[in-house]
């Protein structure tokens, strides 16, 4: 048996002051996960929490949030993880919408700055990093612990570098040049490299392994093997 008590932050909308609501919560099920329990919750409350959700399996991205101070998705956070109780909170480097909802379209939109936003003729190679990269979830996680990144500034963080290194994989040579500017800009000068982004991202995407090659190709021009 499970018995937590959901600290929970939330607003009605985005100009409210945030504040705590705590909740009781119980549960047979030794599996269920963050995403059960506020899914459950839910269904007792007047005034249900809003957040996000789609697969359920990790897959999506959509319901990360910070869960004990750590960015984490819901669906993936398993209750037996916390004793007595666990925080709640939405990301924090993203405008709040309400309750656990936020705008996440600033991770898009520097996807876009930065050349990245897969046109219709993108194609993959097959190769391992290629693979890799394509399992990033957008979730935001990385951003949300990172140092460097905030809402509107030039770093565009782990979320840009990851469809970056996909990018310059498969793209033809003379299409990836179209990157090695923006990509400078919006992620190699930015990042320190301390690579807290690597330990909270839910796919467990080898961060490290990509940046290194997305570094070595877009601002030392290396080539490597599986490369177009
Ligand atoms: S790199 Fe990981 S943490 Fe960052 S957006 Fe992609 S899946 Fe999320
Ligand atoms: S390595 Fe450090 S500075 Fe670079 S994106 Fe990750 S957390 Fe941010
Ligand atoms: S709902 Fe898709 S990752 Fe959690």
């Amino acid at each position: 048996m499970i018995n937590l008590t959901l600290e929970i932050l939330r607003r009605n909308a985005p100009d409210d002051s945030p504040h705590w609501e705590s909740y009781d919560y119980s549960t047979q099920d030794e599996n269920a996960n963050v995403a059960t329990a506020l899914t459950e919750l839910n269904h007792t409350l007047k005034n249900p929490v809003r957040w996000e959700c789609s697969c359920l399996q990790k897959k999506c991205g959509a319901c990360a949030m910070v869960i004990n101070n750590r960015p984490r998705l819901a669906c993936d956070t398993p209750l037996k993880d916390f004793k007595d109780s666990v925080k709640i909170e939405p990301l924090r480097k993203f405008p709040v919408i309400a309750d656990l909802i936020v705008d996440r379209s600033i991770l898009f939109e520097n996807l876009k700055i930065m050349k990245l936003w897969f046109g219709e003729d993108a194609k993959t190679n097959g190769s391992q990093t290629a693979y890799e990269a394509s399992r990033c979830l957008q979730c935001g996680c990385c951003l949300e612990i990172c140092p460097n990144f905030f809402a509107g500034g030039d770093f565009s963080g782990m979320a840009a570098m990851i469809p970056a290194a996909r990018l310059l994989t498969a793209l033809p040579e003379s299409q990836k040049k179209e990157i090695f500017k923006a990509y400078q800009k919006h992620v190699y000068e930015g990042c320190g490299k301390s690579l807290a982004c690597r330990n909270v991202c839910p796919a467990g995407i080898e961060i490290d392994k990509l940046l290194v090659h997305s570094n070595a190709v877009a601002v030392w021009k290396r080539k490597f093997k599986h490369d177009k």
